[in-house]
């Protein structure tokens, strides 16, 4: 039987993901599966590892559902830790003053593309 493994890279429309919008991926990263995802923050896109530096769970209960609230902050579906969509710096809770990983993305056309850090 087969094994089903995610991709090193993986691409989607820039178009498809209006501001505001979250969207959710797997990758395999020299035999690891890393679960990331990819914000539209005005108009600006970035890629994190769907991981919270506190204690490594994935930021979202629900699939993803990433903000807080105000609609402009993430939030750790754990115990709460607040991070900046543009930097993925946290900004308060347990690990104040630590960041999301960010992963490397790029753009071809309308197509962004999300690799392996
Ligand atoms: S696991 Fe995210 S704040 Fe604790």
């Amino acid at each position: 039987m087969q094994r089903m493994t995610a991709p090193a890279e993986w691409r989607c429309s820039a178009a498809e993901l209006t501001p505001g919008r979250t969207t959710k991926f797997r990758l395999e990263c020299r035999g690891r599966g890393v679960e990331g995802f990819v914000v539209n923050h005005d108009g600006e896109y970035h890629a994190y590892v769907n991981r919270c530096p506190h204690v490594g769970t994935p930021l979202d209960l629900w699939p993803n559902e990433f903000f807080a609230e105000d609609g402009r902050t993430f939030i750790c579906s754990t115990h709460g830790a607040l991070y900046e969509p543009a930097t993925g710096y946290c900004t308060a809770g347990p690990c104040a003053g630590d960041s999301l990983t960010r992963l490397p993305l790029r753009r071809e056309g309308d197509i962004l593309v999300v690799t392996c850090p």
